[in-house]
């Protein structure tokens, strides 16, 4: 599975905007990245670029095999950003279609037609194919621990890597997806700070508090910059600001517009969604606190959601703050809970959380809150329902081991948010006595991230720390 990228950039090019002798690394504001696109299918991707250059003409171009003729997509979509406090440019999106499901495939951007990149990747699986997906959030902290767990993801590979949350901190800034994000998981080449990840393997990603939570566009102009660079699809509940999942977007008229031109449909959409992914299915989800989870129109879409994927082999639900968390930390944001009964109703297999910084993998479980709707804080009813405890009734299948016994009874809950943040309760993990009933394994003293192998109806997961040794390992067989 190991992606090369052929060939970077010191090709020079010339025309009308790009100066004579540019080379690539100045054409490219961010290098091109794959990510799987606003209507997802195995024959597509969607690829994005950004550019501080005016006026080139872009073109995509991909093949499946190298003596097969270059098949020309339409043409790129420019977004201008045009955000205060950052340099203006361009993100743009090129839809790669026609692929060939599960086959490797070449693509190449040219500027004023002469090749300024190309990488190779693979197109999404068949549904009869296996494939591999690595997830791990929390990662935008750009820590040493955050580029070392980078090279091992690019090591192992995959076909799709999954970050639920937390993509950069603080403020979910443009500027802070500079500093702290593209560098370490899109870098033109594997060096001392980063691994050119994103431009052979789809990111898909949910939003966390450190993406989401900052919106007030006048103290920080370039917040929400998620809702610019990312290419998900628009599946979701539609909400509204100040309903019960949009919180209200703060600032000048003119920086909301500014904001706007550059999010486009995405803002406020690209925070629920799904996919299909060989035989799989995705759910991302808003975990903020802002939202209500008690919210019939967003329920309802996720049990539709999961009923509408019944016949897909697997179904995994992503994301940020989790329900079910053994940590010390964060302990009481138990708003997700309340989703349990959809996921068991749904036939969810895993959950993959981030929020807490370490790996957590419960026992299969079921869940029932005492009173839909209601939280329960010191035995009374608290009508601010979101950011804190859930009470309720708990069956865990602890005859599942994942080795000899691999048919699991219930929802798996995973914590992969060991990304490279730093790291949360480290003395709990010697000290069983500490954890929740429900948590059956907990590692809190090394960074790791999930790498989950599919075939057919059998399912891996394996937790890996940055130097490739698996610390936790299980199987599942339907
Ligand atoms: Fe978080």
């Amino acid at each position: 599975m190991k992606f090369i990228v052929l060939l970077f950039a010191v090709i020079l090019v010339s025309g009308p905007g790009i100066a004579q002798n540019q080379k690539s690394d100045t054409l490219f504001f961010v290098n091109p990245y794959l990510q799987i696109g606003s209507n997802p299918t195995a024959e597509s991707l969607t690829l994005l670029w950004q550019t501080t250059v005016q006026n080139a003409v872009w073109t995509v171009e991909h093949r499946t095999g190298t003596n097969d003729k270059w098949m020309k997509t339409e043409t790129p979509a420019g977004t201008k950003i045009n955000i205060t406090g950052n340099a203006v440019h361009t993100v743009y999106r090129a839809a790669l279609t026609g692929l060939v499901p599960g086959s490797r495939f070449i693509y190449r951007v040219l500027a004023n037609g002469k090749q300024v990149f190309t990488s190779e990747a693979h197109a999404p699986r068949r549904s009869n194919q296996p494939f591999r997906f690595i997830a791990f959030g929390d990662i935008g902290a750009g820590t040493p621990e955050a580029k070392q767990i980078a090279n091992a993801v690019y090591t192992v590979q995959a076909d799709l890597i999954v970050v639920p949350g937390d993509i950069v901190y603080d403020n979910g800034l443009i500027s802070e997806y500079r500093s702290r994000f593209w560098p370490i998981y899109n870098a033109s080449k594997v060096d001392t700070i980063g691994v050119p990840l994103m431009s052979s393997i789809p990111f898909a990603g949910a939003v966390g508090n450190h993406d989401a939570d900052s919106r007030d566009l006048d103290k920080a102009p370039g917040a929400l910059a998620y809702f610019h660079y990312w290419d998900q699809p628009l599946n979701g509940p539609i909400g509204k600001e100040g309903g019960a999942f949009v919180p209200l977007l703060k600032g000048s008229d003119e920086n909301k517009r500014a904001f706007m031109e550059g999010a486009g449909y995405r803002y406020p959409r690209m925070t629920n969604f799904s996919f299909n992914y060989g035989n799989a299915h995705f759910t991302f989800l808003d975990a903020d606190t802002y939202v209500d989870w008690t919210d019939s129109a967003l329920t309802a879409w996720v049990t539709k959601d999961l009923a509408d994927a019944k016949d897909a082999a697997w179904r995994f639900v992503v994301y940020h703050h989790p329900g079910f968390n053994s940590s010390r930390e964060h302990f009481e944001q138990q708003q997700m809970r309340l989703l349990a009964p959809v996921f068991e109703a749904g036939k969810v297999d895993i959950v993959f959380n981030g929020h807490v910084h370490n790996y957590q993998r419960s026992f299969p479980m079921q869940f029932a809150p005492d009173k839909k709707g209601v939280l329960l804080v010191g035995g009374k009813e608290n009508k601010i329902v979101r950011g804190r405890v859930v009470t309720g009734k708990w069956i865990l299948d602890k005859t599942f081991d994942g080795k000899t016994n691999t048919n699991p009874h219930g929802v798996i809950y995973v914590v992969t948010g060991a990304g490279g943040q730093d790291l949360y309760n480290p003395e709990q993990q010697n000290d069983p006595d500490s954890w929740q009933k429900f948590t059956n394994k907990f590692i809190s003293t090394v960074h790791t991230f999930t790498v989950v192998d599919i075939d057919g109806k059998k399912l891996t997961l394996r937790q890996q720390d940055a130097a490739g040794k698996t610390l936790d390992e299980i199987h599942i067989a339907r």
